[in-house]
C-alpha cells in the first residue's frame, strides 16, 4: 500500500512535534510546517524523507501553498493535524485590541485549515482525517478564569469540527482536547501564568500524539469526533455521532 501523507501545522515543537515524529517512525510521508527555520532544518536531518515548509500559517497565502505543493508533490492528502495555537491567559478587560487582532488570525486559520482539507479529501476515493488539537479550556465543563480569548478559540475550533462531520462522510474531523501538557513550551507557560493548574497530573507531548494516532487509525462516520483526554481519566468521547 502507499503511503499516507499527513501534514502537521505546527510540528516543530511540542504536541505537534511529537505527532510528526511518531507518524514519520509509522511510516508516513510527513510534511511539517511552522515559522522556526532552525527547528525544521534539525527535523529534517533527524528524520529523513520529512518535509518542512516554514512560513507563519495564519496568512493565507502560505497555507495555501502548503496545500498545493503537498497535493504537487505526493498527490494526496490523507492526515491533517492542526497544533499550532496562541496562547493567552488574560482577564476579558485587559485583552488588547492588538491582542484580539492577533487572535483573530489564528481563527481564520483555523478555518482555511479544515476548509481546505476538506476540499481535497472530499475529491479522494480514500477521504481523510482532520485532527484539530483544540483544549479542554474550550469545554462548557472546563473553562477557566482568563481564558476568554483562548475558550472562544477553542470551544469554536470543536463546535466547527461537530458542524463539518455532518456534511462530509469520507472525510472524518475530530477535535482533540487535552487537560494540561507539561513537557511543552505553551504548557509550562500556562504552569506559569495559571496558578492552580498541577503540573503533577499533566499529559506529555508523546502521550497526546499516539492518542492522535489512534483516533485516525478508528476514526469513521459511526465513531465519536469529539474527545477529551486528560492525566485523570485518559480518553474520553464527549459527543455522539450523528445518527443516520
Ligand atoms: N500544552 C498544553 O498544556 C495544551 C493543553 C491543551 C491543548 N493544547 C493545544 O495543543 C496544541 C499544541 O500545543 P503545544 O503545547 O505543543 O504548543 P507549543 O509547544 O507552543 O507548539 C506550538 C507549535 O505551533 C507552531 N505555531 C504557532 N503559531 C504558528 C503560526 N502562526 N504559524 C505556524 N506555526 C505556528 C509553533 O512553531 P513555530 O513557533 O516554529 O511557528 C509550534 O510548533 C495547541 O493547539 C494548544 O492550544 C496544549
Amino acid at each position: 500500500m502507499d503511503k499516507r501523507v499527513v501534514i502537521v501545522i505546527g510540528g516543530s515543537k511540542g504536541i505537534g512535534r511529537a505527532t510528526a515524529e511518531l507518524f514519520h517512525k509509522q511510516g508516513d510521508q510527513v510534511m511539517v510546517a511552522a515559522r522556526d527555520t532552525a527547528k525544521l532544518a534539525e527535523l529534517e536531518r533527524e528524520l529523513p524523507g520529512l518535509v518542512s515548509f516554514a512560513g507563519d500559517m495564519t496568512a493565507s497565502k502560505n497555507l495555501e501553498s502548503l496545500f498545493d505543493k503537498t497535493v504537487k508533490r505526493f498527490g494526496k492528502i490523507d492526515v491533517v493535524v492542526l497544533s499550532a495555537a496562541p496562547f493567552m491567559s488574560k482577564p476579558l478587560c485587559e485583552v488588547s485590541d492588538d491582542e484580539w487582532q492577533q487572535s483573530l488570525k489564528y481563527v481564520d486559520m483555523i478555518f482555511r485549515v479544515n476548509r481546505a482539507a476538506a476540499r481535497q479529501m472530499s475529491k479522494q476515493a480514500r477521504g481523510g482525517t482532520v485532527v484539530n488539537i483544540s483544549s479542554r479550556a474550550g469545554l462548557r465543563e472546563d473553562v477557566l478564569p482568563n481564558s476568554s480569548v483562548y475558550a472562544l478559540i477553542k470551544g469554536g475550533m470543536t463546535h466547527l469540527v461537530m458542524a463539518a462531520n455532518q456534511e462530509m462522510r469520507n472525510v472524518q474531523f475530530i477535535s482533540l482536547c487535552p487537560g494540561l501538557v507539561g513537557d511543552t513550551e505553551m504548557g509550562q507557560r500556562a504552569v506559569a501564568e495559571r496558578p492552580g493548574i498541577d503540573n503533577g497530573e499533566s499529559l506529555s507531548a508523546a502521550e497526546v500524539a499516539q492518542t492522535i494516532s489512534a483516533l485516525v487509525e478508528g476514526a469513521g462516520p459511526k465513531t465519536p469526533h469529539v474527545y477529551r483526554l486528560t492525566r485523570e481519566l485518559g480518553l474520553e468521547a464527549i459527543e455522539s455521532p450523528a445518527q443516520d
